[in-house]
């Protein structure tokens, strides 16, 4: 594809240093891409130039850079730089019951099968891949917790632990916290939010019972995951997205392998299975998934 560099006036991102990204040209933006293949197997088209530009303007401000080609320069003798401009091209939209159908079915089919394992004394699993912010981890331990005290005990009874990772630290700050604006809980229903967020400042915290609950954890999906127990449930949610066929084909592959028998995935709307998970798991539901050789576990 064909596009002309992009000027620095069109670019209006943070950033208090005097110097001014200037054009972000093909070859440059060809190697950005090609580092964050690399990096993070997130695969940038050409047709992002101005967002790539708009996202690394402040970079280039912070490091009192102009042109991009020295930024390249950087990123290529850096880590911590690489690091950084990852992040800085990471999409971390994210809100409380977004797809609210999972959320429906963990709820309706997943909920009782979990507490009959927690009951037995087996370890429950649960795994938000790609977390953003927390919203989508929260959500979940939100439906599993219900509405109230009696319904949140097999929650305390039981070794129930939920695990939200994603590539980018800030996010993961943000889900350790757990502190939102008021405008990002307007979605939670209210007798959720009443039960289980507690204003703080000028927002809402989790309570400390749900947070308990969650481990939060910088890692790159595309690393070795550290994990040696099997997941009941994994969500990856317009994480995908991002990533090239044969990134998609080996992650979800390797999702397969972390679920139990009998454990559900569930991905994004716009998403959808491939390659040698597609002929492990069986469709339940709009963009859900069971493991197939185990009846629930
Ligand atoms: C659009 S958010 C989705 C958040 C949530 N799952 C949802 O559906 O609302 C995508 C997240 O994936 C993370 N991500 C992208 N590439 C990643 C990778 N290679 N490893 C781990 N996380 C990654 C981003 O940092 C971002 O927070």
């Amino acid at each position: 594809m064909k596009h002309s560099a992009i000027p620095l006036a069109s670019d209006s991102a943070g950033g208090s240093g005097p110097a001014v990204a200037g054009e972000l040209g093909l070859p440059e933006f060809r190697a950005i891409a090609a580092i964050m293949q690399s990096e993070a197997r997130i695969h940038l088209v050409e047709s992002k130039v101005v967002l790539v530009h708009s996202r690394l303007s402040r970079r280039l401000r912070e490091h009192g850079l102009t042109r991009f080609s020295d930024y390249v320069a950087l990123v290529r003798e850096d880590a911590t730089e690489r690091a950084a401009m990852v992040v800085a091209l990471t999409t971390n939209h994210t809100h409380f019951f977004r797809e609210d159908h999972h959320f429906d079915h963990l709820r309706q089919t997943v909920l009782p099968q979990l507490q009959a394992r927690a009951r037995s004394g087996a370890p429950v699993r649960i795994w938000s891949a790609g977390c953003s912010s927390g919203e989508e981890v929260y959500t979940i331990a939100m439906c599993l917790a219900g509405e109230g005290q009696t319904s949140a005990a097999w929650l305390r009874q039981g070794d129930v632990k939920l695990l939200a990772t994603d590539i980018a630290p800030h996010v993961v700050d943000s889900v350790a916290r757990g502190f939102y604006s008021a405008a990002t809980v307007e979605p939670i229903p209210s007798a959720y939010r009443s039960r289980w967020l507690r204003p703080e400042g000028d927002g809402h915290v989790v309570v400390d019972e749900l947070r308990e609950l969650v481990t939060a954890r910088v890692l790159n999906l595309f690393d070795r995951w550290p994990m040696r127990q099997q997941y009941d449930v994994i969500f990856c949610r317009n994480v995908m997205i991002y990533f090239d066929d044969k990134a998609k084909t080996e992650l979800e592959a390797r999702f397969v392998d972390m679920l139990a028998p009998g454990g559900h995935l569930y991905i994004g709307h716009s998403e959808r299975l491939m390659g040698p998970a597609a002929a492990a798991m069986e469709p339940v539901g709009q963009t859900i998934y069971v493991k197939t050789g185990g009846a629930g576990r």
